[in-house]
């Protein structure tokens, strides 16, 4: 019988690309998901890929009697990989309370039930935002956590403690949190990729978009960092290859393989890449040409931040693989893919 694991917010960004590479390792997926951030279709693009339409689940996981309830239908639930949660920076800041109460209640609901029901493992989605600034780069797993610069990077600080509190007082229960650097990307197949809903805030949609004609131009938000171009350097990491990081973090789990209770890893390429070096390698990854103009710098932007991901190749044996050139093609493909569907 296939290992059944829930995999909360998995019509998500980075959750249905990690319920496609599960269903392909064999697991059994169950997603919940309130669809206040994706869209139903996407069960269909997980389907087309794989072959497996998962069981699906449509409720809010602030709703801890419906998540009983759900737990009591699949009693045979081994793990959880929990993504759902409110992820804009900005939009954190204006309704911090909708942060708090949506990213603790799902994540306090879901440890009650993983002691209720006996499901004891748990793969979260953390942030290099519980970094801030770093001191040093690369960022390894030791670097300070830093006093969260957003409502949403507090919820990622405080919740890796929830987990490890949780697990200090129920010694059944074990975790992995994965702190992802900067995902971009879509699935090769382009049947799922991310979905931004209204204007982007994250460079690579608002690139894509740009290209296809949706926005005028893309602003280059400052020139004048710390850095070699001056513009901003971040780690970006291929959602396909971080998505097998969690099969492989939950196989961790699920083999006892770690003796650890709690581990944390950073999940990114280990390299930094500017803004114009995206903007260069896009172009020569796709031919296309990138309008683009300097902006003022966006408040609360950081120079650098790149992954030290010593760590994750050593215990996971897991390595990023995917070039950046390759990744950017993935995302204007599915920039193209969504725009065929309109
Ligand atoms: P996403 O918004 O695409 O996916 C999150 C999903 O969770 C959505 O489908 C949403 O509908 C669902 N959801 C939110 N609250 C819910 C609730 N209370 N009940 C049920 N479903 C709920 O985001 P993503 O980019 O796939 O991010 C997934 C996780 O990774 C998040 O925890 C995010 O904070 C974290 N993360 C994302 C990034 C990034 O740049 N995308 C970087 C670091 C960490
Ligand atoms: C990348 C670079 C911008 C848009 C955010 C969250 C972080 C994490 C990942 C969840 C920066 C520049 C951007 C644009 C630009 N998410 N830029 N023009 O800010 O590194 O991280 O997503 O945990 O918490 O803060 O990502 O893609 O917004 O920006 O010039 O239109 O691109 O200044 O240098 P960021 P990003």
């Amino acid at each position: 019988m296939k290992p059944l694991v829930m995999v909360t917010g998995g019509t998500g960004y980075i959750g249905s690309h990690t319920a496609v590479e599960l269903i392909q390792e064999g697991f059994e997926v169950v997603i919940v998901d309130n669809l206040s951030n994706s869209k139903h279709e996407v069960l269909n693009g997980i389907e087309a890929i794989t072959g497996v339409m998962p069981h699906f689940e449509n409720f809010d996981l602030c709703d801890l009697k419906r998540l009983r309830k759900c737990s009591e239908k699949y009693p045979r639930l081994e793990a959880i990989v929990h993504f759902a949660a409110l992820k804009a920076v900005g939009e954190s800041v204006d309704i911090p309370l909708d942060y708090y109460h949506n990213n603790f209640e799902s994540l306090i609901n879901l440890l009650r039930i993983m002691g209720d029901y006996s499901i004891p493992n748990m793969v979260f989605s953390s942030s290099c935002t519980v970094y801030g600034q770093p001191d040093h780069l690369p960022v390894t797993e030791n670097s300070p956590v830093k006093k969260a610069s957003s409502p949403y990077g507090n919820t990622k600080r405080v919740s890796e403690e929830i987990i490890q509190d949780a697990i200090r007082a129920n010694s059944t229960i074990r975790a992995i949190s994965l702190r992802y650097f900067n995902p971009i990307g879509a699935h090769p197949s382009a049947n799922i990729g991310e979905l931004p809903l209204g204007v982007p805030l994250n460079l690579v949609p608002y690139l894509t978009q740009t290209v296809i004609g949706k926005r005028e131009e893309l602003r280059v938000f400052g020139n004048d960092y710390n850095t070699p171009d001056g513009t901003g350097i971040r780690d970006y990491i291929y959602v396909v290859d971080l998505a097998r990081a969690h099969v492989i973090a939950l196989k961790r789990l699920l083999e006892s393989k770690n003796k650890k209770p709690y581990e944390v890893f950073n999940l990114g390429t280990g390299k930094g890449y500017s803004v114009m070096e995206i903007i260069n390698t896009f172009e020569k990854a796709t031919g296309e040409k990138v309008k683009f103009k300097i902006y003022p710098r966006r408040p609360g932007d950081i120079d650098a931040v790149y992954a030290d991901t010593t760590l994750a190749n050593k215990e996971l044996g897991w390595k990023a693989e995917t070039s950046l050139e390759q990744t950017l093609f993935t995302a204007w493909n599915w920039e193209k893919a969504l725009n065929n569907k309109k």
